[in-house]
């Protein structure tokens, strides 16, 4: 049968592994999609790498711009990043009438609402499995396989880069900082790790995965987004030994007020599965009415891993991009007239339970005195734990767990314990999730 002409932008990391993948599974990929998908063009602007990966397998160019307008060109695989020219060369594929396959969710968390606009204008195809968790089949799942589902909430662990610093920091008892540079020595981290550490790249995913979750447009804007990088190698160990494991989650919560959109990292029991998702893994939790929970594990990134998911897409829109769009699922799994823009909630009214740490004078009454601020506050107290003071030292740390109770109160409630003359220096607070049902 007459192969399906696909033309891939950007050869490095993701585009090899397409390339070799595709190549080396043809045959049972031809047997699943029903006709052979063939890389017929590649364009990179190291065009020596290009032909050093493809071996005279296909055409090699550094106009990506041609490629998009090929007429011989079906698919378009936008394996570039970012959203400088690849916004361009998406935007322009699209009015070019090709289906686009895309891992780049920096792009669909910034502009997916024009580009899936657009592309439905064209009626074509966007399809995006590769930009959230690599590997995992987190888009198909939640916008297919959950269908018949009220999703309530999805908590995920979206980055690996971050999940290898966190796990190696509680392992090792190592810093921040220390971690980070043998993360970027192994190649895990890249050597500008800013959108890794600081939730950025998280955060972008669970945007995506909100918007297919409530059927929602992309709110990325409205997203609240922390990092790792001012945790400390003590609070990993604390959480630890009130039994819980510090993760960088992102996650989005149907309330009544509104949708959460948040990433920050966030204690969760020790005893859940996704607690113990190590190393670069990428786990997500999807909490679903009829369902109930579903957990979803495996690489979130590399050259074939991240890969299968292109391929994946690929083979679906070979099968469907004949089908009516009408008939075909539609991008952000809600019909696009049935998207509704419901509000992110603001962190102040977001409900959590809370880890907070701070350094006390040990003398009586000082206990006392800072439960007697929680309280006025209705903040209700889950656990408590005080640290001996060190050899010679007359303060301690002290721990506390909080029932949940609303960010807004919690806030008030730290800046009134700074002020105390027993606390020293300022409140550590970091979140914690149940993520039960
Ligand atoms: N930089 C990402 C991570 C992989 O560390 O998980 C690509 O999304």
């Amino acid at each position: 049968m007459k192969p399906i002409n696909v033309g891939l932008l950007g050869i490095g990391t993701v585009g090899g592994g397409t390339f070799t993948v595709l190549s080396r599974n043809a045959e049972e990929i031809a047997r699943r999609a029903g006709r052979p998908i063939l890389i017929t063009v590649v364009a990179d602007k190291n065009v020596e790498l290009a032909k050093t990966v493809t071996k005279g397998a296909c055409r090699i160019t550094d106009d990506a711009f041609a490629v998009v307008r090929d007429p011989e060109v079906d698919i378009v695989v936008e394996l570039i990043g970012g959203c400088g020219v690849a916004k361009d060369l998406v935007l322009e594929a699209i009015r070019n009438g090709k289906h686009v396959v895309t891992a780049n969710k920096a792009l669909l968390a910034h502009h997916g609402n024009e580009i899936f606009a657009e592309a439905q204008k064209m009626r074509v195809i966007v399809a995006f499995e590769a930009a959230v968790a690599g590997g995992i089949p987190i888009i198909k799942a939640v916008r297919e396989g959950l269908t018949a589902n009220r999703i309530e909430w999805i908590a995920g662990i979206i980055n690996g880069t971050t999940n290898f610093i966190l796990s190696e920091m509680r392992d090792k008892g190592l810093s921040f900082d220390t971690v980070l540079k043998e993360a970027q020595r192994l190649g895990y981290a890249e050597a500008d790790p800013t959108f890794d550490i600081e939730g950025v790249d998280a955060a972008h995913k669970i945007t995506i995965l909100s918007a297919i979750a409530f059927g929602t447009p992309m709110q990325f804007d409205k997203a609240h987004i922390e990092g790792i990088s001012t945790l400390q190698a003590l609070d990993i160990k604390y959480a630890e030994q009130l039994g819980y494991r510090i993760k960088l989650l992102g996650i989005t919560r149907r309330t009544p007020d509104g949708i959460e959109l948040r990433v920050h990292p966030t204690l969760i029991p020790s005893k859940r599965l996704i607690a113990n998702v190590e190393g670069a893994m990428n786990a997500v939790l999807v909490q679903a009415d009829a369902v109930g929970s579903t957990l979803y594990y495996g690489k979130g990134a590399g050259a074939e891993p991240t890969a299968s998911a292109v391929i994946a897409d690929l083979v679906d829109v070979t099968r469907v991009h004949t089908a009516d769009p009408e008939n075909r699922v539609p991008h952000l799994a809600f019909q696009p007239d049935q998207l509704v823009n419901l509000p992110i909630l603001p962190m102040d009214k977001v409900e959590s339970s809370y880890y907070l740490r701070m350094r006390v004078w040990d003398e009586p009454g000082v206990l006392a005195d800072i439960t007697r601020v929680l309280a006025d506050e209705k903040i209700s107290i889950d656990a408590v734990i005080q640290k001996e003071p060190g050899e010679g030292e007359d303060e301690a740390d002290l721990v506390l767990l909080t029932h949940r109770t609303r960010e807004k109160l919690i806030n008030e409630s730290i800046a009134r314990l700074e002020k105390l003359p027993v606390v020293v220096g300022k409140v550590t607070r970091l979140r914690m999730e149940g993520l039960g049902k």
